[in-house]
């Protein structure tokens, strides 16, 4: 049977125009709707969402062309545990991947994405992951049954006609299809959710093939964001000689108008957004922060045109932000308050009664009554039992251009020059505010052995330390031994061809007092931390050795506009021997796990560590 896809006249991509054929005769849609992206489509599916009762649209007068969506209660993070890489060779994925032989898996999912689109219309999602053009971006097409997944396509991605017009008629993309697994009845409004346990997200490398089942989350279903621009990008990078990271990029500027990039990786729900977005605090007049992204960073070594010298570029593949809502306020986060007054998407955060939302922490005294993210009644009084008004990971879905604090390069095709990786966990204790490797193997050292507390971005317990490389836990889509070989080698090759590396550091937000309060204020004041830095990148700021990097003392850091004590000080940022050697435990956890790829670099920078703990 030949399937009529009702390609639109500007579609020239024979392959694309077959494999959408292919999948429709697989999953048996009622309709197959291309994506162009366009305004009056976005403005049309909100308005099918909303009379499916999937999204309620939001009090006008409070926030413009804003909506909440409630999603099923058991689909509200990512699954790590129901994430596949299904590369030919086991070996190839690494121990901390799920893997399934490619044949095997396929066999299991045919049967369950045979039919799974019945009743429904299929979306057709055209989108590049990064400025359509540019040398670093790569397109991807995401085949979905769910219209809420097609309009958060469209405000985190370049989505629609123009990426077909790019793709051209010959142009490569990658084929990501995604279901919420559950066909309509007659009768039935479409949802956006799916009311069953199974769920599959799984990544084939070799063929650079998505295939999502089951859930309408973010990180499971949105397939530009992790599963391509981590998962697969993280594949294509190793093979091309590029990154693929979880980081988010920001530009500063000094008062004297001079303009540095970082990028920093943190994990999930670890402070990415906020960092992104800081105003620099009391004491730092004049200087300026701004977002080019929040989450993902794809970056390449090109020559720099002014100096001649090569440098590590990076841009942002992704074009709006799935950030955490709790926590977020006009003290902590005010540009992030302000990206969210008009065209956004709520996703499982309270609503109030007179249609607006509120989550934990949103404002200090919470609403006398509103709907909670499971639809129920709601008073403060429920709260102080223990049942939250928005879940803990809540989300807000909303272009970069809503952003004031936006960057003017965001969108360059381009990328931007970074001066220094920092890498940060979750850790109520043994991590220092900051510190800087000594060379880019030590750094690469403290960005693979990296520990963090577990969030609510992911299913499953909360709260308890595990190692996360580089933030890349859940992302890397190979062997994590084989990663960190890479880095490494990109380190090598470029200085031997005397590039500028930009430096490493690890910082830590978080730590606690004994009391369980957090040592340092974080937030703007994090600034404080980027200026030592800046400071070391320029040759101005000292520091201190430790058996972990190289440490601010108090005076060398700048406390214009904050009284905080040396004492203070010294909780936040002290490296503390008995710590670190239990720590180093740890390390050697995480080596023995990863098994016989671990480059022997990293057991080396070990063992430099430990000789400075025991001296
Ligand atoms: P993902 O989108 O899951 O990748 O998360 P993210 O890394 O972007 O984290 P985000 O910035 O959304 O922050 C997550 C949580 O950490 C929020 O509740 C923030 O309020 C909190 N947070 C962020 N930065 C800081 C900080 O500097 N100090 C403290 N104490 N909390 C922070
Ligand atoms: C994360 O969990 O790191 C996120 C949200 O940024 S998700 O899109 O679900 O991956
Ligand atoms: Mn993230």
């Amino acid at each position: 049977m030949t399937i009529n896809t009702n390609a639109p006249e500007y579609v020239k991509n024979q392959k694309l125009i077959q494999w959408v054929a292919d999948i429709a005769a697989l999953t048996k849609p009622d309709k197959i709707r291309w994506c162009d992206g366009s305004q009056a489509e976005y403005d049309e599916f909100c308005e099918l969402l909303v009379s499916a009762g999937v999204f309620k649209r939001l009090n006008p007068a409070k926030r413009k062309n804003a909506f909440l969506a409630l999603s099923d209660p058991d689909d509200v993070a990512r699954v790590e545990d129901r994430t596949f890489i299904c590369s030919a060779n086991k070996d190839d994925a690494g121990p901390t991947n799920n893997w399934v032989e490619p044949s095997e898996m396929r066999a299991t999912l045919q049967p369950l994405f045979d039919g799974c689109m019945r009743g429904r219309t299929m979306y057709v999602v055209p989108f590049s992951m990064g400025p359509i053009g540019s040398p670093i971006a790569h397109i991807g097409v995401e085949l979905s049954d769910s219209p809420y997944v097609a309009i958060n396509m469209r405000l985190m991605t370049r989505m629609g006609k123009a990426v077909i017009d790019q793709l051209g008629a010959t142009g490569e993309f990658v084929p990501c299809i995604h279901t919420v697994g559950k066909p309509l009845v007659a009768g039935e409004k479409d949802v956006a959710w799916p009311n069953n346990k199974t769920k599959y997200i799984v990544h084939y490398p070799e063929t650079r093939e998505i295939w999502s089942f089951g859930s309408g989350y973010g990180g499971n279903a949105l397939l530009g964001k992790k599963c391509f621009a981590l998962r697969i990008a993280s594949n294509m990078g190793r093979d091309q000689g590029w990154l693929a990271e979880h980081m988010l990029i920001l530009g500063v500027t000094s008062p004297e108008g001079k303009k540095y990039h970082i990028a920093a990786a943190f994990p999930s729900a670890c402070g990415k957004t906020n960092f992104s977005m800081m105003i620099p605090p009391k004491g730092f007049e004049g200087w300026k922060v701004t977002t080019v992204g929040d989450d993902i960073a794809w970056i390449k070594p090109r020559k720099d045109s002014v100096t001649g010298k090569t440098r590590l570029f990076a841009i942002n593949p992704e074009s709006g932000y799935f950030g955490v809502a709790p926590g977020t306020n006009r003290q902590t986060n005010p540009n992030c308050l302000d990206s969210l007054n008009q065209d956004v998407i709520f996703t499982n955060v309270g609503l109030t009664d007179d249609g607006d939302v509120w989550w934990e922490g949103l404002t200090d005294t919470p609403p006398a009554h509103l709907i909670d993210w499971q639809g129920k009644d709601w008073t403060p009084a429920d709260g102080a039992a223990g049942r939250k008004a928005a879940h803990p990971n809540s989300r807000f879905t909303v272009a970069a251009t809503n952003n004031p604090a936006v960057d003017p390069n965001w969108d360059n095709p381009e990328g931007v020059a970074i001066d220094a990786f920092l890498f940060g966990g979750r850790r109520s204790n043994t991590v220092p505010l900051v510190s800087e490797a000594r060379d880019w193997v030590e750094g690469v050292y403290m960005a693979a052995t990296m520990g963090s507390e577990t969030t609510a971005a992911i299913t499953g317990q909360v709260g308890v330390v595990r190692r996360d490389p580089f933030a890349m836990i859940a992302f890397a889509g190979y062997n994590m031994s084989d990663y960190f070989q890479h880095w490494l080698n990109i380190g090598s090759k470029l200085a031997a061809e005397g590039a500028v590396l930009p430096k490493i550091y690890c910082v830590n937000w978080f730590r606690k007092d004994e009391n369980g309060r957090f040592v340092w204020p974080g937030f703007g004041e994090n600034m404080r931390v980027l200026s030592w830095i800046l400071g070391r990148a320029e040759g101005t700021a000292k520091g201190k050795e430790t058996v972990f990097g190289i440490c601010p003392e108090h005076a060398d850091m700048h406390w214009n506009g904050l009284d905080y004590s040396t004492d203070k000080f010294e909780k936040a940022i002290m490296v503390a021997v008995d710590d670190w050697k239990s720590e180093l435990k740890l390390h050697s956890e995480l080596f023995e796990h990863l098994g016989e790829r671990l480059p022997k670099e990293l057991i080396e920078a070990r063992s430099k560590i430990e000789k400075r703990l025991n001296a």
